[in-house]
């Protein structure tokens, strides 16, 4: 088991465009069992490559913590409907602000063995995926933030 460092917002490696991944070599299988670690380790529900560093498609994803998709060269085929809220990322750690998304998605990946296959996702699975395909092009969920971007302790307390 390995944790990777997670970088944070203000680190110039989270605004590049990822590069596709052409082929399983035991170093990117080395790198999906260190993201899973990663995310477990930190209770994410997602993770993608460039918060621990590396510009490579891949992402994972687990919202029930007995699930994990991993989702290389991901793209979105269909979407539908809307969601709005509370979104944060272990790259902007303390924080949270209401994001509008699909509450539909269809997706297509492959997985850890380059095979491909589609996913049907709702609600918080669909979220996490437009999320973390997000990072994949260099972008935050604090852009898309509807009003404050707000501290995940303050709305706590208010709760
Ligand atoms: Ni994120």
């Amino acid at each position: 088991m390995a944790i990777r460092n997670i970088r944070e917002m203000g680190d110039d490696v989270l605004k590049k465009t990822c590069k596709e991944v052409r082929e399983i070599t035991p170093r990117t299988r080395e790198l999906i069992d260190d993201m899973l670690d990663t995310m477990y380790e930190a209770n994410g529900v997602g993770l993608a490559a460039p918060q621990v560093g590396i510009l490579k498609r891949i992402v994972v994803i687990d919202v029930t913590g007995e699930d994990p998709y991993v989702m290389i060269n991901p793209k979105i085929l269909e979407v539908s409907g809307e969601q709005s809220g509370h979104e944060a990322c272990l790259s902007v750690p303390g924080k949270t602000g209401i994001v509008t998304r699909p509450n539909y998605v269809k997706a297509v990946a492959y997985n850890e063995n380059m095979e491909s296959y589609e996913i049907e996702a709702t609600e918080l699975l669909a979220r996490a995926i437009c999320h973390e395909l997000d990072h994949l092009d260099g972008h935050l969920f604090v852009e898309k933030v509807e009003g404050e971007l707000m501290n995940a302790a303050d709305l706590e307390e208010d709760e």
